[in-house]
C-alpha cells in the first residue's frame, strides 16, 4: 500500500507514519527525517538545508524533488507511508510525475487536520531522539524514563525549530504554500481528510478506517 500523509507542522504525521508504516510492514519515508539524517552526516544536501530548515523555511524544491525521486524509486519502496513531502504544487506535480513513470501510484492521500492553537501546545512539549528520530511529548505521549528514547536509550532534544517564533513561521508557510496541495489531491477519489485532535490511538483508527484496515 502507498499512503501519503500531509498535515501543518506537528499535526502527528511522524506519529501516525511510523506506526502505520510499521503495521503495514512498508518504508516510514520522511522528508524531515531525511534531511535531519542528512544534516547528521554533512552532506551536501544537508549542508545546503540547514539554513532553511533552521528559520522554518522550505528546502529549495530542486533539492527535495530529486532526493525523494530518488527514494521512493528504490526496490524497498513498492510500498510506503510518505510524510513532509510533496510540500509545494511543483513537488506534488514532480512526485506525480515519477510514480506515474515507476508504475507506482497512491493508493490514499490522507490529510490530518489539526488547528494551529493545538499545534503550538503540541510543539511546544515535543521532545525528539536525534538517534532513531522517535518524537514524544512531555505531556501527551512521554517516554517511560523521562528525556530518553524508549527505542535506544538516547538523550531526547528539543528540536531547533521548535521555538515558539519559529513555529508561527513554519505555520504560516503551511498555509501559504502547502494548502494547494490539499486541492492537487481532491480529486481522483484518493483524499480523506481525517480529524487529528484526540489522543494518538483514536487518530490512528480515524486513519486506519479511511485507508480500509481494521483496528
Ligand atoms: P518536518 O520534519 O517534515 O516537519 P513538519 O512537517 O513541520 O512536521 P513535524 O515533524 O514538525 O510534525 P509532525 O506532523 O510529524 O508531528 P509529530 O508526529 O512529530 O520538516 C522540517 C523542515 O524540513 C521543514 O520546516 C522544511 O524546512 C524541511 N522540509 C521537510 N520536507 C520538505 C519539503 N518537502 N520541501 C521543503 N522543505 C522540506 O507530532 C508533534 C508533537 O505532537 C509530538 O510531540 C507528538 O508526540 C505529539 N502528538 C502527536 N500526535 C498527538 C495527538 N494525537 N495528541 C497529542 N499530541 C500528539
Amino acid at each position: 500500500m502507498r499512503i501519503l500523509l500531509v498535515g501543518p507542522p506537528g499535526a502527528g504525521k511522524g506519529t501516525q507514519a511510523r506506526q502505520l508504516a510499521e503495521r503495514l510492514e512498508v518504508p516510514h519515508i520522511a522528508s524531515g527525517d531525511l534531511l535531519r539524517g542528512a544534516i547528521a552526516e554533512g552532506t551536501e544536501l544537508g549542508l545546503a538545508a540547514k539554513a532553511y530548515m533552521d528559520r522554518g523555511d522550505l528546502v529549495p524544491d530542486e533539492l527535495m524533488i530529486r532526493f525523494i525521486a530518488d527514494r521512493v524509486s528504490e526496490p524497498d519502496a513498492d510500498g510506503f507511508v510518505l510524510d513532509g513531502f510533496p510540500r509545494t504544487d511543483a513537488q506534488a506535480l514532480a512526485l506525480d510525475e515519477v510514480l506515474e513513470r515507476i508504475d507506482r501510484p497512491l493508493d490514499k492521500v490522507i490529510h490530518l487536520d489539526v488547528p494551529n492553537e493545538e499545534i503550538v501546545d503540541r510543539l511546544s512539549g515535543r521532545r525528539m531522539c536525534p538517534t532513531c528520530q522517535r518524537a514524544y511529548h512531555v505531556k501527551y505521549d512521554p517516554p517511560q524514563e523521562p528525556g530518553r528514547c524508549d527505542e535506544d536509550g538516547t538523550e531526547l532534544v528539543t528540536r531547533p525549530d521548535d521555538a515558539p517564533e519559529t513555529v508561527q513561521h513554519r505555520l504560516d508557510v503551511y498555509h501559504s504554500a502547502t494548502k494547494g496541495l490539499l486541492r492537487h489531491y481532491d480529486r481522483d477519489g484518493v483524499f480523506s481528510c481525517v480529524d487529528g485532535i484526540g489522543t494518538v490511538d483514536e487518530v490512528a483508527a480515524r486513519i486506519h478506517k479511511a485507508i480500509g484496515i481494521e483496528g
